[in-house]
């Protein structure tokens, strides 16, 4: 498909790419990016253009190395007892970390060094140190994928991953919802095209990703 090519080319490139999930399920458009190539002006674009929450999509796998759990099973808190999301059976939050070399940790250039470091470790995960790099919580979300991905979530944490893996990047992606100043609500599928046009990045359907999945 030429729009997953396209969308595995500006992945190559460090370029984001708008994944918008199952009509049924958020009905959100996400603006993804690789995270290990995250420069201060890509946090920049995600606060002004999209709006939403900054969350690393992390691998199962790469969270597992880091020794990272879902947010849900760690809490004690009575309010974390029974999930209240209605689209899903389950989040994908994971905690929330900055790079030790940051100072406050929510400036764009803490927020890059953070995400872009997270990135590099995705790559070789058993390589890492990750307390001697990271301090938790911080600024960044980060969001555990599903153990099978797709054949177990279709959320945008495992879509961006499902991303990142075919394009052979490291499996860390960065997701931010867009969102809308005109209404207070998520901007529909169709401003996010106009979007997505304006600027030249491509804009997938959930179900673009999930048939290339299916066919390999
Ligand atoms: C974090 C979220 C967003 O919806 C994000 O897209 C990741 O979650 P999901 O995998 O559920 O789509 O909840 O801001
Ligand atoms: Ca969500
Ligand atoms: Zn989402």
């Amino acid at each position: 498909a030429g729009g997953l090519d396209n969308a595995i080319a500006a992945f190559q490139q460090g370029e984001p790419v708008l994944i918008h999930d199952a009509s049924d399920r958020e009905n959100e458009v996400d603006l993804v990016y690789p995270a290990h190539t995250v420069t201060s002006s890509d946090v920049a674009r995600l606060r002004n253009d999209a709006g939403g929450l900054i969350c690393v999509a992390l691998s199962y796998d790469v969270a597992e190395a880091f020794d990272l759990p879902f947010a849900a099973d760690e809490l004690s808190h009575p309010a974390g007892s029974e999930t209240g999301i209605e689209y899903d059976d389950r989040s994908s939050f994971s905690l929330t970390v900055n790079h030790r070399d940051t100072f406050t940790g929510i400036v764009d250039n803490d927020r890059a060094q953070t995400i872009s470091v997270l990135g590099e470790a995705a790559r070789n995960p058993d390589d890492v140190d990750f307390a001697s790099e990271f301090d938790i919580p911080g600024h960044v979300h980060l969001l555990k994928a599903a153990p099978n991905l797709l054949d177990d979530r279709q959320g945008h944490t495992e879509l961006g991953i499902a991303l990142a893996e075919m394009a052979d990047v490291p499996p860390a992606a960065v997701v931010c919802e867009m969102l809308d100043d005109e209404t207070g609500g998520a901007l529909s599928r169709t401003n996010a095209a106009a979007y997505a046009g304006e600027n030249d990045f491509v804009l997938l359907d959930e179900s673009t990703i999930i048939d290339e999945v299916m066919r390999e």
